[in-house]
């Protein structure tokens, strides 16, 4: 079969599409005829060495996929040969098949088509927990979403709104913002791209206070780290809750933690993928209500640009050079 696969670290122009063999089926796993995949952050990171836990050389990248199901393997209990379905894979999606645990399989709605089902597990998945589970978002509170345009960042927009919340969308430039807007966010701000200096970081403060009567937001959501995060600590209301997702700007930022002392406001941890290996029935229990959400309407997967396997490397430089729009999906 053809995969996209690192043979080397570095940038993705070292990605290479090669033939490999079929992946075997084991115990407990499904063979997936692949038919979308999605790009995720984490693929960017993991191809140059710097992703939090590293796979050997080579890998195929691609951390989650829908298509359907060609083989099951003895004990398998709730996925049958021909169901549609995607793939939490961590790794191994950019490829014309693979083989998962059913653990980490969901069969999808009849109505669902695969480019949007490979674009939503783990966009909405993390932005579900988050909300829920860690910052226990209520209606009528202000929610701060950061590189809000991005793949968790939109689908934090979507949810926000859904669960009442007013939400205010930040991003680098205002076609991004437009896209939040359409997507739901109340309104939105442009913040400067590059480094920010400190009359900049109070400038962001600023405006947050500026767009929440001085109060601050009640949560919010960072995907982005560097110097972003503290101004919008500061920005953050009393009793607030600030969601630490990723770092996609760069550096991991230090706080000085007398903020949140404060502010009687609590900085919460995010790692989805460790609380759905914990937490298996409740992760399946939200991604039931994602599907019904999406039955309603009140969520569409923004799928920015499509690409062909053979021009996957390209779908990855495309999310690393900031030009997605929600997300970037690789047909295979
Ligand atoms: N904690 C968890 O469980 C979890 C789960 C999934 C993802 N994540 C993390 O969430 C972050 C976002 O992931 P994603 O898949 O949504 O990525 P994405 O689609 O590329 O979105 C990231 C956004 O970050 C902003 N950004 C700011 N500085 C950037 C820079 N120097 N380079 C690239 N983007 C920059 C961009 O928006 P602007 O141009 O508008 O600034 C971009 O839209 C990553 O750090 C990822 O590891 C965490």
């Amino acid at each position: 079969m053809k995969a996209l696969q690192c043979v080397e670290l570095g940038l993705p122009d070292k990605l290479k599409v090669n033939e490999i063999a079929d992946p075997e089926l084991l115990p407990g796993h499904v063979l997936i005829e692949n038919k979308a995949a999605s790009v995720n952050f984490p693929d960017v990171l993991m191809i140059q060495g710097l992703y939090q836990f590293q796979p050997e050389l080579p890998f195929t990248p691609g951390g989650e996929s829908a298509g359907e199901v060609l083989a099951i393997g003895d004990d398998v209990k709730d996925i049958q040969v021909g169901d549609r379905v995607f793939a939490m894979t961590g790794l191994g999606a950019f490829a014309e098949k693979i083989v998962v645990h059913e653990n980490t399989v969901m069969k999808i709605p009849d109505t669902m088509d695969f480019e949007t089902a490979a674009a939503l597990p783990m966009t909405y998945g993390t932005s579900l927990y988050a909300l829920k589970q860690r910052a226990e978002l209520k209606e009528g509170e202000t929610l701060l979403v950061l590189g809000a345009a991005g793949g968790v960042g939109l689908a934090t927009v979507e949810l926000g709104k859904a669960m009442g919340a007013r939400v205010i969308a930040a991003a680098s430039t205002q076609d991004k913002i437009d896209l939040c807007i359409a997507h739901g966010a109340d309104e939105g701000f442009i913040y400067e791209s590059g480094k920010l200096d400190k009359n900049q970081q109070k400038e962001l403060s600023s405006k947050i206070k500026e767009l929440t009567g001085g109060m601050g937001a009640n949560v919010v959501y960072d995907p982005i780290g560097d110097n972003y995060s503290e101004p919008c600590i500061r920005a953050t209301a009393w009793d607030g809750r600030y969601l630490v997702i990723g770092f996609a700007a760069g550096e991991i930022p230090k706080i000085p933690i007398n903020l949140a002392l404060l502010k009687g406001m609590k900085i919460v941890g995010v790692f989805w993928g460790a609380w759905v290996g914990m937490h298996p029935d409740e992760n399946r229990n939200n991604f039931e209500e994602l599907f019904k959400l999406h039955s309603e309407g009140k969520i569409n997967p923004e799928v920015s640009d499509s690409f062909s396997l053979n021009d996957g490397a390209l779908a990855i430089a495309h999310l690393m050079d900031r030009k997605a729009k929600g997300k970037v999906i690789i047909k295979i």
